[in-house]
């Protein structure tokens, strides 16, 4: 094997850090949202729930409790040694995700169904629904045919699918402090935008290499690992 080149290290070395602060970036705002818009619904009053999900309390509760799992346990995934070391725990814990994507994706699908805002932001987040299930019945489908590099294209797919909860919370924000449109207008623009764009941009990434690098990229290359935290070291 030849030895990188003093350019090459500085161009990984690069790209670890920009990864890694993207994983911290993701973290924080993850908690930010996860503490202020999430944890009040644990508590199971009129006066937490409001007068607009109350009526579907017991349907949110199990939403938002799929999703904290779906959020705890996903994150995980994606450290190397975990996968390395401990396959089985790798394997119930990816079990645990996908059962509570299927809890949070339909419980969802009926909150999406029973929302009274707009028409687009119900279909918008009825659409989100039905990525969550299918991006992680791919992953799944895809491991139970033992194609590994499938399964982590699709599960990466899954997780940014996940996330849409902070990209939503974090879009009206931003569309809030710059006064875009009305309340009902940034819900429904958010409803769409908190997934597609961050696929759109997940897509870009994937393909990035073969598109630009043509035939100077390794057909069997591993690229999905350009997404992983390097904690401990290379798996
Ligand atoms: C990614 C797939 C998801 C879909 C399709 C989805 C769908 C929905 C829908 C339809 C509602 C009700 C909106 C309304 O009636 O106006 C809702 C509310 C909510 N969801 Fe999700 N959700 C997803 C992920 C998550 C995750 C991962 C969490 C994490 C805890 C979460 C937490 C909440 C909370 C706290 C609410 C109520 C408060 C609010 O709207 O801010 N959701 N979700």
């Amino acid at each position: 094997m030849t030895p990188a080149s003093p350019s090459q290290r500085t161009g990984g070395g690069f790209s670890h850090l920009v990864v890694t602060a993207s994983w911290v970036v993701v973290l924080c705002l993850t908690t930010h949202y996860v503490s202020t818009r999430a944890l009040r619904f644990l508590v199971v009053t009129p006066q937490a729930y409001g007068l607009y999900f109350w009526p579907r309390a017991s349907w949110l509760l199990l939403h938002v409790l799929a999703g904290l799992v779906a959020i705890g346990t996903g994150l995980p995934q994606f450290w190397p040694r975990l996968r390395r070391d401990h396959v089985k725990v790798h394997r119930v814990v990816g079990r645990v995700y996908l059962s509570s994507v299927v809890l949070g994706g339909a419980t969802g699908l009926f909150l999406a169904t029973t929302s009274r805002v707009t028409p687009t932001y119900a279909a918008g987040l009825a659409f989100l629904s039905v990525a969550w299930l299918t991006t992680s019945g791919m992953a799944f489908a895809a491991i139970l045919n033992r194609n590994v590099d499938q399964h982590k294209q699709w599960m990466i797919r899954s997780y940014v699918v996940t996330l849409a909860f902070v990209s939503f919370r974090l879009g009206e924000d931003v569309l809030a402090y710059w006064g875009i449109g009305t309340k009902a207008d940034r819900l429904s623009v958010m409803s769409w935008a908190c997934w597609a764009v961050p696929l759109l941009f997940t897509e870009i990434a994937f393909q990035a290499r073969p598109v630009f690098l043509g035939r100077r990229a390794a057909p069997t290359g591993d690229w999905s690992r350009a997404f992983e935290p390097r904690i401990g070291g290379p798996a």
